[in-house]
């Protein structure tokens, strides 16, 4: 397939030609790869199956895992899905923005987008490129993580050129994203509590903040057990998880130290994600070791910025392990916490 680049630099409405070839292409049936403010995403028809369908082959996805459908104003969920007063509070203090929301769905969904579930989960990004995107194509927008499965989700053009090339009509290069980490995903009960499936930007004291009781659900802190069916069926996937093994520490910087330098059987091509306080000292005391600055310990939006560019970095070179810090599990280190416990495969060391 001929792969369109389509690079949008400034204004959106300065290139209102381009995005209309591309909102022509999503009511074709097309795909396209837009960005969002958290990252790129894979589009297509929403209440298209044939389309949604395109989707799953380009990105080798398994077919129950479901789609997001993204909408360009909030209240444009209303023929797709069940909207309640949650689901308009929610809105009101968080969209356009990085959240997701999981609702009972409307047939017009087909069952193809919502991977078979009876729930569709439904997303208003603040992306002006996507929102604008939406609207000139006229119908909601179904997206996965413009990655192929089970890599990291794409933050430039670069990653998504890396894994999309040749298998989508067109991309929209609108530059880095400014998030980096996905969306906050919450589903909304029905006695109106919360959720939270995947933990995000928005964190679940901010959502707390609205009066809201928030659970978290197992599968962000933990590996499910054997046989549990996942709330949200991405969570029992392998994910952002780089070619060499990652190896989690839990412990202070010169615990980290000793257990990198006595780690014998792990090879001798090692690498380290490190925070940027640490990486001087780290250069000189682990001086084989490779180590990626993964921004400041007191800048956790910082490091979401940057984690996922460094594991796909790290997969360019062919280390036999890559060491990192264990997140905490407050705040957005919530996010950072879940991505890289899926990356290590829940391998974390108690030192
Ligand atoms: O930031 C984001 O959310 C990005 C951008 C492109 O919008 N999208 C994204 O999509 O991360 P994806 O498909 O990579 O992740 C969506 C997650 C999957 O784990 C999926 O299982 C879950 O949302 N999901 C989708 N529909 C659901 C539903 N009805 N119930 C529970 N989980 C659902
Ligand atoms: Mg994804």
């Amino acid at each position: 397939m001929n792969t369109e680049i389509l690079k949008i630099v400034g204004d959106v409405t300065a290139d209102s030609a381009g995005l209309r070839r591309a909102a022509n292409i999503i009511k074709r049936g097309g795909l396209v790869v837009f960005p969002t403010e958290t990252v790129y995403g894979l589009g297509a028809d929403a209440t298209n199956a044939e389309a949604a369908d395109k989707i799953y082959s380009a990105k080798g996805r398994p077919a129950d895992n479901p789609l997001i459908i993204h909408v360009a104003r909030p209240e444009d969920a209303e023929p797709y899905a069940v909207l309640g007063d949650m689901y308009y509070r929610l809105a009101e203090a968080f969209m356009p923005g990085p959240l997701t929301v999981i609702l009972t769905a409307r047939d017009t969904v087909p069952s193809k987008t919502r991977g078979g579930l009876p729930t569709v989960a439904v997303r208003c990004p603040s992306s002006k490129i996507a929102r604008e995107l939406i609207s000139l194509s006229g119908v909601p927008i179904a997206a996965p993580s413009a990655n192929l499965s089970g890599s990291p989700s794409p933050t430039s053009a670069r990653h998504v050129i890396d894994d999309m090339m040749g298998r989508v009509d067109m991309i929209i290069d609108g530059g880095d994203a400014d998030i980096g980490v996905e969306s906050t995903i919450v589903r909304i009960n029905p006695d109106d509590t919360l959720t939270l499936l995947r933990p995000g930007k928005i964190t679940p004291s901010e959502l707390s903040a609205l009066g809201a009781k928030v659970d978290i659900s197992d599968a962000v802190l933990d590996k499910l057990p054997e046989g549990q069916v996942a709330e949200s069926p991405g969570m029992k996937y392998r994910h952002y998880a780089p070619k060499a093994p990652v190896v989690l520490l839990d412990g202070d910087l010169e615990k980290i130290v000793k257990y990198i330098i006595n780690d014998e059987k792990a090879g001798h091509n090692k690498a380290a994600l490190c925070y940027t306080e640490d990486m001087e000292e780290l250069s000189h005391r682990l001086p084989e070791v490779y180590l990626f600055d993964l921004g400041s310990r007191s800048d956790a939006l910082e490091r979401a910025h940057r984690l996922f560019g460094s594991l796909r970095e790290a997969d360019k070179h062919s280390f036999d392990i890559i060491y990192a810090p264990l997140p905490e599990k407050c705040g957005v280190d919530l996010a950072l916490y879940n991505r890289m416990i899926r990356a290590a495969a829940h391998k974390i060391i108690k030192l």
